[in-house]
């Protein structure tokens, strides 16, 4: 008997920004190539563009506009309630630029992913292509990885890189990263969504149930 086809995993983003990584899950989903089932984007600024790529995909666009919350507390307890509204099994932050308290995370421990542009444990936070830059470094890359207490600290799970050039501003870096981001995002979420990544106790990330030693790279030739 041919098995049940595999139910899509239902996600939801957040957002603060441009909104491209966001356009690029939706772009792999429309094509078929991401089982997901996108339930809404949620952004935390009333003006990110990328609400407009979200409304134009007839995907639920909600705002929770972090600075008519009193502390970051509160914000945090309305953006769950909306959250869990949608019965995700993912949340998935595409450029969503707060920090979430400890409460909010463990809430969604195995189930919040992040991606940040930088080879992680290296350069997290701010500014990281000048950082990369001004270290003169000869790889940068793009980490997806859990996201635990410890900001942009959580276990990776899939890694882009992509060569520095002598040439290079942090503009031109960040938007050759970016290209690479828009690949390994949606195979990353595939990981997810196809149940071959996990995050088990002690914080050791799983791929097809075997303990995750190194962090896979992907081949993007850049
Ligand atoms: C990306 O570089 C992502 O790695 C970082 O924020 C940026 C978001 O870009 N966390 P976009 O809003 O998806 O275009």
């Amino acid at each position: 008997m041919a098995g049940a086809a595999q139910q899509p995993l239902p996600v939801v983003v957040l957002i603060s920004g441009h909104g491209s990584n966001l356009e690029a899950i939706i772009e792999a989903t429309r094509c078929g190539e991401l089982p997901v089932d996108i339930r809404a984007v949620i952004s935390n600024r009333p003006d990110a563009p990328g609400l407009t790529i979200s409304r134009r995909a007839g995907i639920e666009t909600v705002v929770i506009d972090h600075t008519c919350h009193a502390d970051r507390a509160g914000f945090d307890a309305t953006l769950q309630t909306s959250i869990d509204a949608f019965e995700p099994g993912l949340v998935i932050l595409a450029g969503f630029m707060r920090i979430l308290t400890p409460g909010f995370v463990n809430h969604y421990r195995g189930q919040l992913i992040n991606i940040h542009p930088s080879l992680l444990p290296e350069f997290p936070g701010l500014n990281t292509h000048q950082r990369v830059i001004d270290a003169g470094r000869e790889v940068t890359g793009a980490t997806v990885h859990f996201v635990t207490a410890e900001t942009d600290g959580g276990p990776a799970f899939l890694q882009a890189r992509v060569a520095v050039r002598r040439d290079d501003s942090a503009e031109t870096l960040a938007a050759r990263v970016l290209r690479q981001e828009h690949r390994l995002y949606p195979q990353a979420i595939h990981q997810l969504a196809a149940g071959r990544v996990a995050l088990a106790t002690g914080d050791q990330v799983t791929l097809d149930g075997v303990p995750l030693e190194t962090v896979p790279v992907l081949d993007t030739g850049a």
